[in-house]
């Protein structure tokens, strides 16, 4: 499982390309959080599929081992910029070294996030705000400097990735909620603002996705009985999660924008959420 520490993902030993692998030949990505979990993974199908691409986070060590091992495998560019989503200098320094580098920048994935489970109860004042400037305000400074340096001019495609936890007010995650659900409507008043420039903006909504932090930090014990609730009987994986991101990124949703696509296997429709209950059994993540 992937830890919160400084060690970069390692690449799938094989993938099946549902796409045509040269989908992405000539194109840039511009992952946030892509040196881990499942923007890691988004940048290896997009790379596998011909993209280069920049994985920018705030743990030199862990996007540059990450970029050595997505290049490797690969075999296309990745360069690794150490950034904080939450400091607009530091963004637009990244952008503009990634315009540098490569000239352009197609797509961008906006999946740098914090997360943890914690009671609205006894949690600080700091701990909330934390979570909103990495998630929603990190989501908005990059898109815009992503906008400012290249897609105003040239167009492009934004991918937030979300998660469903607002849906039904996700107990213990008042913060991540809120956080996403900031991301959600921003995602339809960018796609709207965008939309005639040529920048389409989607959301991707992931469910329990298995072999991540997010899952780690989260679930805890209740990890084993998640696949199931969900009404597809599994976890959803990394995969499922990068091969959405290529649909959309693809000209086969040329047409989509604006709107947060769920890939959960249903999960949020029918997951228990009752505060007593996740509370007695979370107690060790406290
Ligand atoms: C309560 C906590 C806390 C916890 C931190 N805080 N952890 N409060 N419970 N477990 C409080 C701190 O006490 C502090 O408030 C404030 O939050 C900021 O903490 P720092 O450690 O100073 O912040 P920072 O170093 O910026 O780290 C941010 C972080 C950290 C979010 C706390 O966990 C992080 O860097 N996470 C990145 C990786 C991650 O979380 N990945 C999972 C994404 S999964 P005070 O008041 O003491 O100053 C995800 C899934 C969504 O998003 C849906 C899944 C289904
Ligand atoms: P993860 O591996 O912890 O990914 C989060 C990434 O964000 C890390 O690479 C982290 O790198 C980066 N990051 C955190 N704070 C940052 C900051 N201030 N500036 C720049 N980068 C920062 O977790 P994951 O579980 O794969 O989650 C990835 C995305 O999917 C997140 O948006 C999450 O909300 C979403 N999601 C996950 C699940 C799930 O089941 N895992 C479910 C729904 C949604 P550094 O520490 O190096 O900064």
């Amino acid at each position: 499982m992937a830890a919160s520490s400084t060690i970069a993902d390692k690449c799938m030993k094989a993938y099946n390309h549902v796409f045509n692998p040269s989908l992405f030949k000539g194109q840039v990505a511009f992952i946030t959080g892509g040196g881990s979990g499942i923007c890691f993974t988004i940048a290896e199908v997009l790379m596998r599929h011909q993209c280069s691409t920049i994985i920018a986070s705030r743990k030199l060590e862990r996007v540059q081992q990450a970029a050595e091992e997505l290049s490797k495998v690969t075999g296309q560019r990745c360069l690794p910029i150490q950034m904080d989503v939450r400091k607009p200098k530091e963004v637009v320094a990244g952008v503009q070294q990634a315009m540098r580098e490569f000239g352009k920048i197609n797509i961008l994935v906006n999946g740098a996030a914090g997360n943890f489970v914690c009671p609205a109860a006894s949690m600080s004042f700091n701990a909330f705000k934390t979570v909103l400037e990495i998630d929603t305000m990190g989501t908005f400074n990059t898109s815009k400097a992503v906008f400012d340096e290249y897609m105003r001019d040239n167009g492009g495609v934004i991918i937030n990735i979300s998660a469903t936890l607002a849906y039904k007010a996700t107990v213990l995650q008042c913060h991540a909620s809120a956080a996403k659900a900031a991301i959600d409507s921003m995602t339809k008043s960018l796609a709207v603002e965008w939309g005639p420039l040529g920048i389409r903006v989607v959301g991707i909504a992931p469910g329990p996705i298995d072999d991540t932090e997010g899952i780690r930090k989260l679930a805890g014990p209740l990890a084993e009985s998640i696949p199931k609730r969900i009404p597809l009987r599994r976890m959803g994986t990394k995969v499922d999660i990068a091969d959405c991101a290529v649909f959309v990124a693809s000209p086969a949703a040329s047409y989509i924008t604006g709107d947060t696509i769920v890939v959960d296997g249903g999960d949020w429709m029918t997951a228990p959420n009752d505060a007593e209950m996740r509370l007695e059994s979370m107690k060790s993540l406290l």
